[in-house]
């Protein structure tokens, strides 16, 4: 059952983190000229208008994007990038257009790169296809991103961009993000791969965090933003990535990122912690 959209959230505190942190891998690793392949499993519909229903029922992009759009003056340089995409995306000024991952990614591959889009559900699916329309470069599919992964690798370019971006609804995609990273990295294990978590209760983050340190997996890093404190009630305080191979440069323009968007977007309680969980 899939009930999960993600129109509803778009634009909130854990996708400007995600979607900051997936900015800057994609563009450090368009530094060098040599190919690479993105790679999307569970991609979404790929852009949303804020001012549709769904993104307008419960605003969560105020507390979000809309903290930073117009108050971006002092935002680091190595948020520019991602600021730029927007303003090209909302060219009136008005916050009316949020970018999925995959608007991302197709605003930062070059010509010589590619992408692979999985999205299962069937009315998400037919945004992002619709979306794609005629883009060679960009494959979408529908279906289960966590079982597509392992056929796409290696690739052939040999160097790729692994996001893997579940919403959890279902308490597998814990198990089921580990198992597939952990079978991926075995087939491919210079890819760089890219885990969103959220922080629903500090327990279940924790244990996601310990699974990853303990998978004999080398060169993990995470990068958490809480904007509340923990609880142990329902609701999310915070949102997290673990990325696998993250490009050398990305922990330091993390750390001038982070500490901003606490500022930004988090209330009192809320942290963020950039932290090598096992070295290289
Ligand atoms: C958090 S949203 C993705 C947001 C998107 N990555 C972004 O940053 O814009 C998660 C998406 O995964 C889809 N989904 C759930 N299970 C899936 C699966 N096993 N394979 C592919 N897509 C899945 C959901 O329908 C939902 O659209």
């Amino acid at each position: 059952m899939l009930s999960y959209l993600h129109a509803f959230h778009a634009g909130n505190h854990a996708d400007v983190l995600k979607h900051c942190v997936l900015t800057l891998v994609l563009e450090y690793m368009a530094r060098k000229d040599k190919p690479f392949l993105y790679i999307d499993t569970h991609a979404g519909a790929g852009r949303y208008d804020l001012r549709n229903d769904r993104a307008a029922k419960i605003r969560e992009y105020d507390t979000g994007i809309g903290r930073i759009w117009h108050r971006d003056a002092d935002a680091p340089p190595a948020m520019q990038r991602y600021l730029q995409l927007l303003r090209a995306l909302n060219p009136s000024g008005e916050l009316r257009h949020y970018p999925g991952s995959p608007w991302i990614a197709q605003s930062l591959l070059r010509a010589q790169d590619r992408a692979r889009l999985f999205e299962l559900h069937p009315a998400e699916y037919q945004q992002l296809r619709a979306l794609f329309a005629g883009n060679r470069q960009f494959r979408v599919e529908q279906g289960d991103g966590f079982q597509a992964l392992g056929a796409l690798l290696p690739p052939a370019e040999r160097r790729a961009v692994i996001l893997v971006d579940p919403s959890y609804e279902v308490k597998t995609d814990y198990p089921d993000v580990l198992a597939a990273i952990t079978a991926a990295q075995r087939k491919f294990s210079t890819g760089v791969y890219l885990v969103w978590y959220p922080v629903l209760t500090r327990k279940q983050a924790s244990r996601l965090a310990s699974d990853f340190t303990r998978s004999g997996m080398r060169n993990i890093l995470l990068a958490e933003l809480t904007i509340h404190a923990d609880t142990q009630h329902a609701g999310m305080t915070g949102s997290g990535m673990i990325l696998v191979n993250p490009p050398w440069q990305l922990a330091e323009a993390l750390q001038s990122v982070l500490p901003y968007l606490q500022q930004k977007l988090a209330g009192e309680g809320g942290k963020y912690r950039v932290q090598q969980l096992v070295e290289q």
